[in-house]
C-alpha cells in the first residue's frame, strides 16, 4: 500500500520504494502541517517533528496565533492571516478581502491517478500508483481546495497539482495558486537549478542557499532558455551517488515560479507552480481552477538516485503515444544544410544520399510554405509553395518514400509574420495592445491561441496540410518569446488569465494533432529548448535540445538536460563544422559520438561530405541501432564532466537488466598525461562479468566499478571512443 491513514494520530503516510512523506492533520481546528518528508521510513506518527508543543497550538493559545501560523510546517499555506511566508494561495473576494487559510474537511484514497483537464500529467494504473485526495477549506470563505498526492509504487515520486472550486457563493479572483510547497528544516543545502540562453540551455548551477527568496522563474510565456521549472535542494556534501536530494519539476510550459525561502532561524520553504506575477484568473460561482502539477523526487542516494527516477517516470508515465517505447527514425533534417535555399531537386539529392547511406526520414525545415524564403515574412500562410515544390508536398514525399525514406515537417503554429495573408485578413488575431505597436521578435507576432477561433483558423490549415501527403513526423517551433499580452476576447478585467489560457491554447492544438494524426510523431522545439519541460513531453516524445548543433557545447547542453529529462527525449544531429553557431571544428566521428545518447540525426547537407565522412554514416547509424537502446531504456550515469574537469567528459548507459552498457568518451581538451586518466563505471551487475570492447578484458561488474576503467590515451582535441561491455557467460 502506497498511502496510508492513521486515524488515531491523524497522518497521512505516502510512501515510495524509498521516501516517505508524512502530512499530520493538526489541532481541532484540523490545520495541515507538513510532517516529514525523506528517507523512507515505517513510522507514522512523527508528529513531534511539527514542534506543536513549542509554540501551542490555537486551541491551548490563541494569543500567539500568528507566531503559530508563520511557523507551522504547512501543507499548503494560503494568505493574509499569519503565515507571512510565500503563500501558494491567494483569492480576492467581491469585498476586496484577500485573506484564506486552509483547514482539513475530508479525503479519499484510490489506486491509479485521475487525469488533469486540459493539462499534461503523469500517468499511472491502480498497479502504479496511488492517489490521496486531500479536501481542505477556507471556513470563512467556504471556499474548496483538493490537494492531489500521487504516490508511485516503483519510483520515487509523488506528483502534486491544487484544484480550487469557488463553492463560497460569491465570484471570486484567484491571484496565485502555486501547485506545491514543501517545508522543513534547512540541511546544509545547497541550491541546484538551471540556466542558460539561446543554444547554451540548461546550465548547471549550484549554489549554496542563502536567507531570504531565491530560485527560477519565468515571465516568457514559455518555459524559456534562461531557467528551468526545476529546482533541487542537495545536501552541501552531496555528489553523484551520495547525499540527500529533494528536487520539484513544473509539468508546464508557461511562466513559473520555484523558489526557495530561507527564513528565521533556517526553516524553508520551498514552492512550485504558475508565476503569480501577471497571473489573475476569475472563479465564478461554481467553477474550479485546476492548478498544473507538479513532481517531487527525494533521492537519498545523490543526483543519480535523482536523476533516475526523473527518467523513469517520464518514459512510463508521461511520453505517451507509439514512440514511447520505440526506437525513434534516424533522419536528416536540412536546415543547416540548406536554410531558405531549395527546392524540389535540392531537398532530392539530399534524400538520395540519405536513403544511399541508410538514414530513415527526412525532415523539410522552414521555408516549405507562403513566399518563406528568408524569416522576415509568411508564418500564417500554411500552404505549400509551389514555386519551390511544385506538386506539392505529395510529389516530394511519394519520391522520398519510394526511395524508402520516411518524410517530416516542420511548421510554427502559434506565429504570424505581419507579412503574411493572414496576418494581412486577421491582424487581430495577433497579440497586440490597442494604440501600440506591437513588439517584434525575428519579424513575426505571436498569434492568440487563447481564441478558439484563431486555433480552429491555423489548426484548419495544418490539418489540410498533413492530410494532403504522407507526413510521419512534425516538428513544431516556436520562436520567440511573448509580449504585449492583451486579448480583445478578454474582459479587461480577465487580462491576468490570458498568459495561462496561451499555454492551454497550445496543449489544446497539439492534444487535436495528435487525435487526427495518431500515427504522427511530433518533436517539440522553442528556438531549439526554449520549451524543453515536462509538460511538452506529455504531447512530444522528444524535443528539439538545442539550435547549438556543436559537438562540445552540446555535451554540456545534454548533461544539463539529462540531469532531468530522459536521453530519449532530446533531439541531437550531427551537424556541419565548422559550427554555425560557434565555428568550431570537430571530427566527424566525435560528432556522432556527442549525438548518439540522443534521437540521432543529421543537419547537413549530405551531398557536401567528403567519402570517408560519407562512409562514417551507416556505421553511425548501425551504432544508434545497436545502442540506441540502452541510452533510450537504460540508466543514465554522468561518470566524468568536462564542465567539472575541464578535459573530458564521460557519460554511461547500462541497460536495465544489466547485460549490456555503453560508455560515451569524449577527450574535450587534451593535457599532457603521464598516465591514463581513471573512472569508476556504475550500475553493472557486480557479479556479472563483461567484456569492454576497447581491450577485450574481462571483468567483474564490482572489478569494473570498484577498480574502475582505465579511459584510452586520444591524441588530439576533440577525440571520442564509444565503449561497450558486454556481459559474457562465466
Ligand atoms: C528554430 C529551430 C531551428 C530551425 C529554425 C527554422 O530556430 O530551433 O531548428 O527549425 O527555427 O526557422
Amino acid at each position: 500500500m502506497a498511502i496510508s491513514y492513521n486515524e488515531q494520530e491523524r497522518v497521512f503516510k505516502l510512501d515510495t520504494p524509498h521516501s516517505t512523506y508524512l502530512i499530520g492533520i493538526v489541532d481541532t481546528e484540523g490545520f495541515l502541517g507538513h510532517v516529514y518528508y525523506g528517507r523512507r521510513i515505517p513510522d507514522d506518527n512523527m508528529t513531534y517533528l511539527l514542534r506543536l508543543g513549542e509554540s501551542r497550538v490555537p486551541s491551548i493559545k490563541n494569543r500567539e496565533r500568528l507566531s503559530f501560523y508563520d511557523a507551522l510546517p504547512t501543507e499548503y499555506p494560503g494568505h493574509g492571516i499569519g503565515d507571512l511566508r510565500q503563500s501558494c494561495l491567494s483569492v480576492e473576494t467581491p469585498e476586496g478581502y484577500r485573506a484564506c487559510g486552509l483547514t482539513y474537511r475530508d479525503h479519499k484514497i484510490y489506486g491509479g491517478k485521475p487525469k488533469l483537464e486540459g493539462l499534461p500529467a503523469t500517468y499511472g494504473g491502480e498497479e502504479d500508483c496511488e492517489t490521496l485526495e486531500l479536501i481542505a477549506q477556507d471556513r470563512t470563505l467556504g471556499l474548496t481546495v483538493r490537494l492531489y498526492y500521487t504516490a508511485f509504487k516503483k519510483i520515487d515520486a509523488i506528483c502534486r497539482s491544487v484544484r480550487v472550486e469557488n463553492t463560497t457563493g460569491k465570484p471570486l479572483r484567484l491571484d496565485c495558486v502555486l501547485s506545491a510547497c514543501l517545508d522543513m528544516d534547512n540541511q546544509d543545502f545547497d541550491l541546484i537549478t538551471l540556466h542558460g540562453n539561446w543554444a547554451l540551455e540548461r546550465m548547471i548551477s549550484r549554489k549554496r542557499l542563502g536567507w531570504g527568496k531565491q530560485g527560477v522563474s519565468s515571465l516568457r510565456g514559455i518555459s524559456s532558455h534562461q531557467e528551468q521549472p526545476f529546482m533541487a535542494l542537495v545536501e552541501s556534501t552531496a555528489t553523484q551517488t551520495q547525499g540527500q536530494v529533494y528536487a520539484m519539476n513544473f509539468v508546464y510550459s508557461g511562466n513559473f515560479l520555484g523558489q526557495v525561502e530561507m527564513h528565521q532561524q533556517g526553516q524553508l520553504r520551498m514552492v512550485m507552480g504558475i508565476n503569480p506575477v501577471d497571473f489573475s484568473w476569475k472563479l465564478v460561482e461554481g467553477e474550479s481552477f485546476q492548478a498544473p502539477e507538479v513532481v517531487m523526487v527525494y533521492s537519498s542516494c545523490g543526483l543519480d538516485g535523482m536523476t533516475h527516477a526523473f527518467h523513469d517516470l517520464y518514459r512510463n508515465h508521461l511520453v505517451r503515444g507509439p514512440y514511447k517505447d520505440k526506437p525513434r527514425p534516424s533522419l536528416v533534417n536540412n536546415w543547416e544544410a540548406t536554410y531558405f535555399d531549395f527546392n524540389t531537386e535540392k531537398i532530392l539529392e539530399i534524400g538520395r544520399e540519405a536513403a544511399a547511406a541508410g538514414i530513415e526520414m527526412l525532415v523539410l525545415d522552414d521555408g516549405w510554405f507562403g513566399k518563406r524564403n528568408s524569416d522576415s515574412s509568411s508564418l500564417g500562410d500554411w500552404f505549400v509553395n509551389e514555386e519551390k515544390l511544385p506538386g506539392g508536398l505529395k510529389r516530394l514525399t511519394d519520391e522520398l518514400n519510394k526511395m524508402g525514406l520516411r518524410f517530416g515537417l516542420w511548421i510554427e503554429p502559434e506565429m504570424v509574420s505581419p507579412d503574411s495573408e493572414l496576418y494581412r485578413a486577421h491582424p487581430d488575431y495577433a497579440l497586440q495592445i490597442p494604440g501600440r505597436e506591437p513588439t517584434q521578435s525575428r519579424e513575426q507576432l505571436v498569434l492568440d491561441i487563447s481564441r478558439k477561433e484563431v486555433r480552429d483558423h491555423v489548426y484548419g490549415m495544418l490539418h489540410a496540410v498533413l492530410s494532403s501527403a504522407h507526413v510521419e513526423y512534425i516538428k513544431w517551433d516556436m520562436n520567440r518569446a511573448l509580449a504585449d499580452v492583451y486579448s480583445p476576447a478578454l474582459a479587461p478585467d480577465a487580462q491576468g488569465e490570458l498568459y495561462h489560457r496561451y499555454v492551454l491554447g497550445v496543449y489544446e492544438m497539439q492534444e487535436r494533432l495528435l487525435t487526427d494524426f495518431p500515427d504522427l510523431l511530433l518533436e517539440n522545439c522553442s528556438s531549439g529548448g526554449g520549451r524543453f519541460d515536462p509538460g511538452m513531453l506529455y504531447y512530444s516524445p522528444q524535443i528539439w535540445t538545442s539550435d547549438n548543433t556543436d559537438a562540445i557545447d552540446r555535451l554540456k547542453i545534454q548533461e544539463g538536460t539529462a540531469l532531468v529529462y530522459p536521453l530519449s527525449t532530446m533531439g541531437a544531429h550531427v551537424a556541419a563544422c565548422p559550427s554555425h553557431t560557434n565555428y568550431r571544428s570537430t571530427p566527424f566521428e566525435t560528432r556522432g559520438h556527442a549525438a548518439l545518447p540522443g534521437c540521432f540525426g543529421y543537419e547537413l547537407d549530405l551531398t557536401q561530405l567528403t567519402p570517408q565522412e560519407k562512409a562514417m554514416i551507416p556505421v553511425q547509424l548501425e551504432e544508434y541501432r545497436k545502442y540506441g537502446p540502452v541510452f533510450r531504456t537504460g540508466d543514465y550515469y554522468r561518470l566524468a564532466s568536462f564542465s567539472e574537469n575541464h578535459e573530458y567528459d564521460v557519460l554511461m548507459a547500462v541497460s536495465k537488466d544489466k547485460t549490456i552498457a555503453v560508455i560515451d568518451y569524449v577527450q574535450v581538451m587534451t593535457r599532457y598525461r603521464l598516465k591514463s586518466a581513471h573512472i569508476r563505471l556504475a550500475g553493472l551487475d557486480e557479479n556479472r562479468y563483461y567484456r569492454c570492447s576497447e581491450t577485450g578484458e574481462v571483468h567483474s561488474g564490482a572489478g569494473w566499478m570498484f577498480g574502475g576503467m582505465l579511459l584510452p590515451k586520444l591524441k588530439g582535441d576533440f577525440l571520442s571512443r564509444l565503449i561497450v561491455l558486454e556481459a559474457v557467460e562465466e
